[in-house]
């Protein structure tokens, strides 16, 4: 086998099909939604990698720390032969991980973005000779099928990227992926933590400007993807923290009325002045409120490590 190998796991019509359903359901619903996967276009993944080096945008570097110190007790942990990496991005943390796991065969990174998953996979292969990197172009919320490779498997979901869920698909969520494991296998699961609202506003609202642009790339996806006419300089960027939720919401508001055309769905969107389209949430976590949640889906949390100022969360959990 060659030690790289792409699968897309969805025909390609069925992104677009998806796209259309959620544009369609999201656009037409009252508060107007999108949901976050459709940020991550090969634009949207550079400017995603940009936001992970602001000063503001703790949550990268918090869980590097994390990772840098604990990466050898994960691995004795896991010992795992193959790892899978759910919404992979750069690979960039996984690095550590993937030094640490000696007895390590095959990668398997996951992910919507082709591009973040062609060039992270590329480099690896060729830093790492002996690695066998099996890419998967796919939906980690759809039915997520893997490859047949050697347990144990650690499952890594890092970044907080769980935190892009709203609850009932984290739960979903956190069951599939269990349903996936046999003894043995463990989950290892990043999670942002709940502090002070000026520290998690500032993350997602940047001086300069670089998440007011990956919010606003959305519109540019379904410009390019929907022939709609989105203009993104008439809307602002919008980061919120829903203290009841715990979550920080992102939104697109409105500068003026405005009627936006979507020819490929033959639909005409208005917009009210002022009338926000939420785009994301990112919920920020506590110790019990992970460890219930994993209790659910049948995990039970064995490791629970943070960085030395507490902002971030890397959970272990062993399938028994
Ligand atoms: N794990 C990396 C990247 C986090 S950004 C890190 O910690 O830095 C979130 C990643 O998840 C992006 O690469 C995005 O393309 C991917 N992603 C988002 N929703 C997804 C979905 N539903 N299925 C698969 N990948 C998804
Ligand atoms: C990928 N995910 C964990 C990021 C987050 O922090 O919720 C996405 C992001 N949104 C704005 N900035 C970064």
């Amino acid at each position: 086998m060659s030690p790289f190998l792409v699968t897309r796991t969805l025909p390609e019509d069925a992104t677009d099909a998806a796209l259309r359903a959620d544009v369609l359901k999201g656009l037409t619903e009252h508060p107007k939604t999108l949901p976050p996967k459709w940020f991550y276009d090969a634009r949207g993944s550079e400017l995603f990698e940009e936001i992970t080096g602001l000063p503001e945008y703790y949550p990268t570097r918090a869980e590097r720390e994390i990772l840098v110190s604990r990466a050898a007790e994960i691995a004795a942990a896991a010992r795992a032969r193959t790892l899978v990496e759910l919404g992979s991005g750069s690979s960039e943390k996984t690095r550590y991980l993937l030094d640490a796991l000696t007895g390590l065969e095959t990668y398997v990174p996951v992910d919507v973005s082709e591009s973040a998953l062609t060039q992270a996979g590329q480099a690896l292969v060729a830093e790492r000779p002996g690695l066998r990197v099996h890419a998967l172009i796919a939906d980690f919320t759809a039915s997520l099928e893997l490859p047949d490779t050697p347990g144990p498997r650690l499952v890594a979901f890092l970044g907080g990227t769980i935190g892009n869920l709203l609850p009932a698909e984290r739960a979903a969520f956190l069951g599939a992926v269990r349903a996936l494991l046999s003894p043995g296998d463990a989950l290892l699961l990043g999670t942002d933590l709940v502090k002070d609202e000026g520290v998690l506003v500032r993350a997602y609202d940047d001086a300069a400007g670089v998440t007011a642009a990956f919010n606003k790339n959305v519109l540019t996806v379904v410009n390019r993807e929907l022939g709609a006419d989105f203009d993104p300089g008439a809307f602002d960027h919008v980061a919120l923290w829903d203290a009841e939720r715990e979550w920080i919401e992102m939104r697109l508001r409105s500068r003026g009325g405005q009627t936006v055309k979507i020819p490929a769905l033959d639909l005409a969107v208005d917009f009210a002045d002022g009338e926000e389209l939420r785009t994301e949430v990112s919920a920020k976590f506590r110790k019990e409120g992970v460890r219930a949640e994993l209790a659910a889906a049948g995990f039970e949390l064995a490791h629970w490590w943070t960085d030395a100022g507490g902002r971030f969360a890397l959970s272990l959990s062993v399938v028994r």
